[in-house]
């Protein structure tokens, strides 16, 4: 059985399911390889300008794979791993629109790999949580950056210290999803959401996508400067 799905689901639009479901999707390295060449082809398919992320079964994914936590032969070789195949840069820096389909447990990288994404639709059983302190650990596929980002850093700060749980209402209070559906709507949603932007121009979704992206960490002077030399870019490539 595939550990991870990918397919071409509609006209531009593709989908990512974690499909591990007997471990609640829970992210091994495996499937890490498997979600690095995903991401690298949607990354490189000129007809695919939106991906979702699924998750089967009764969960969006447990978090990383506990059984695989200090595996590694050594922490020299886990680091050069992680360096030569940044999944999580590879996901931030997509150039194409990205939606995280949420139900069930979303723990752990399993709402790390969405914090990247571009929208996150939760279902109304979504419970999501950051729980590595629990573990003695810290959240490691970027949880510790994003969340703050997405939430007021005050939340991101309690929810990374506390690892406690949260529903779909609260996150939705908080901003860290979209919207919140009922479980048996999401996955209708989600993909009515990707053929709306589906059916805009590419280009234009992945320019303002990097304008945000990366304007956000420059200054507000810096990052308009940057959004009028993508723009006269832009306007010149259309000529
Ligand atoms: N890594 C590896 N396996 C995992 C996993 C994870 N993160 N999360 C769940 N699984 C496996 C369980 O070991 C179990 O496997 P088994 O059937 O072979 O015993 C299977 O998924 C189902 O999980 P189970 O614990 O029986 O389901 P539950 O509904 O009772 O509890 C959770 C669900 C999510 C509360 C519980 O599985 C859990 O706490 N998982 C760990 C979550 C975590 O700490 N993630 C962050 C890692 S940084």
């Amino acid at each position: 059985m595939e550990l991870v799905r990918y397919e071409k689901t509609a006209p531009g639009v593709a989908s990512i399911t974690l499909n591990r479901p007997d471990a609640l999707n829970a992210i091994n390295m495996a499937m890490r390889d498997e979600l690095w060449t995903y991401l690298q082809a949607a990354a490189l398919d000129p007809e695919v300008r939106v991906l979702c992320f699924y998750g089967a079964g009764r969960a969006f994914s447990a978090g990383a794979d506990i059984t695989e936590f200090g595996t590694a032969p050594s922490f020299i070789e886990s680091r050069r791993a992680r360096h030569d195949r940044d999944l999580w840069a590879l996901l931030e820096a997509l150039p194409v629109v990205t939606i995280a389909a949420l139900h069930g447990f979303c723990f752990g990288a399993g709402i790390e790999l969405p914090l990247y994404c571009d929208f996150r639709i939760a279902a109304d059983d979504a419970l999501i949580a950051l729980p590595e302190v629990t573990l003695g650990y810290i959240p490691s596929a970027g949880g510790t950056q994003m969340m703050p980002r997405i939430v007021p850093p005050g939340v991101g700060l309690g929810l990374v210290l506390s690892g406690d749980r949260i529903d779909a209402t609260q996150s939705l209070e908080w901003g860290l999803v979209n919207g919140v559906v009922a479980a048996d709507e999401l996955d209708a949603t989600v993909r009515d959401l990707a053929d709306r932007l589906a059916s805009r121009n590419g280009e234009s979704l992945a320019a303002a996508k990097r304008a945000l992206r990366q304007g956000l960490d420059l200054s507000l002077d810096a990052a308009i400067a940057r959004d009028t030399v993508s723009a006269l870019r832009q306007r010149r490539a259309s000529l």
